[in-house]
């Protein structure tokens, strides 16, 4: 009788186990850390958009396995990306986390990555160092040196002599700054001034007022995606528009998911970036008006980090067949090239960093609507931070 029992409950444990196991097979889970409140919520809700509008287009099973995506939101704070990747690798143990929308929070679980063998695919952070501190971090965002060198290098060509910088004071910035810096002096350019703003609620009111009294050509500014609406708001406050003085920058400054509510004070700006709404090309227009009609709003370059991101996935899953172990997708994630809404886009096989083009390009009114319109390609860039170090 009691052996009955357990032989019974040793069958039915097996059952259970091998029940569970297949459906952990059939389920690759991505758990997706992003800040869909706070000052960065803007990043989260864009890369979430895109995804959902991915899945929609492309259907949420690929090579015989249904992807899940279980949402997390850590406000950007990276104490909170720490315990959500933690929860989510022991506990909901997904294949993939993915996502990050500040540097602090994509170094926060790097260490994670590395101990458990889940590939993290970094959306949105753009310091140099994150794809070096995990061999399982793949990067489909963009990093502010590629950016930086060449807006560096258009400035001094272009007869900009005198430039004050605005930087927010954590890793991406100083990046920023350093790498414009390198490139904007070295074509004969010169720093007036530089000025660090903290991450949090920035106040630019002081420098903008110094500025309109020493008058630089322009100012550099690297503010992450959702700030640059008040940055516009508070340079147009103080009537800086009408100053002469250009704004440039890595585009982060003029995403476009706040761009058009800027008002004509953003007018005639220049940066240097990875994605505009206007990119000409079919795929884009495509993309741009499925996300408007789901959203009734403009994707920014967020949510291309976002689509881009997850159609990684897809193909590296395709790729191994549905083996969702980390080695065998970060294996086939490596080298990997394909059109992305923003241009042709690959992964470097050896930093797993993306390459992609970096356009110049000018804000323009265009049937009513303010657009970055690309009017120079830089092909197939790489991160410069990493050749440097
Ligand atoms: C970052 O924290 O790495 C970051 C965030 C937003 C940006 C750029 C960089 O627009």
């Amino acid at each position: 009788m009691l052996r009955n029992f357990i032989s019974a409950t040793v069958a039915a444990v097996g059952v259970l186990s091998i029940g569970g196991l297949a459906q952990a097979q059939e389920t690759v889970k991505i758990g997706l850390i992003v800040p869909m409140t706070g000052g960065q919520a803007s990043t989260g809700q864009q890369i979430n958009n895109a995804i959902k509008l991915y899945q929609q287009k492309n259907g949420d099973t690929v090579a015989g396995k249904k992807v899940e995506i279980i949402l997390k939101d850590d406000a950007a704070l990276p104490d909170n990306t720490k315990r959500l990747a933690q929860e989510l690798i022991v506990n909901e143990k997904v294949n993939i986390i993915a996502g990050f929308g500040v540097t602090p929070a994509a170094l926060a679980a790097a260490p994670l990555a590395t101990q458990a063998k889940v590939p993290e695919i970094v959306m949105a952070a753009g310091t140099s160092i994150i794809t070096e501190r995990s061999p399982y971090i793949v990067r489909t965002s963009f990093t502010l040196a590629q950016s930086s060198t060449i807006i560096g290098d258009w400035a001094a060509k272009n007869g900009i002599k005198k430039v004050a910088t605005l930087t927010s004071d954590y890793a991406p910035g100083n990046d920023a700054l350093q790498f414009f810096k390198e490139h904007f002096t070295a074509g004969g350019g010169e720093i007036v001034e530089e000025v660090k703003v903290p991450l949090a609620n920035p106040d630019f009111a002081p420098f903008l007022q110094r500025m309109k009294d020493s008058k630089p050509d322009a100012v550099f500014v690297f503010v992450p995606a959702g700030q640059g609406g008040n940055f516009m708001k508070q340079y147009a406050e103080r009537g800086l528009d009408k100053s002469g003085i250009k704004v440039i920058g890595p585009g982060d400054v003029m995403d476009d998911d706040l761009l058009n509510n800027m008002g004509d004070a953003a007018l005639g700006a220049v940066t240097a970036h990875l994605y505009s709404a206007a990119h000409p090309s079919a795929m884009n227009k495509e993309f741009v008006a499925a996300y408007k009609k789901a959203y009734n709003t403009r994707p920014g370059f967020m949510a291309v980090g976002g689509w881009d991101g997850i159609h990684l996935v897809y193909e590296a899953l395709k790729k191994t067949g549905g083996k969702a172990d980390g080695d065998s997708l970060i294996a086939a994630m490596k080298g990997m090239k394909w059109e992305s809404p923003r241009g042709p886009i690959s992964i470097d096989p050896e930093t797993r960093d993306i390459v992609q083009n970096i356009y110049i390009r000018k804000v323009e009114k265009v049937d009513g609507e303010l657009y970055n319109i690309e009017f120079a390609t830089f092909e197939a860039v790489k991160d410069p931070g990493k050749t440097k170090k």
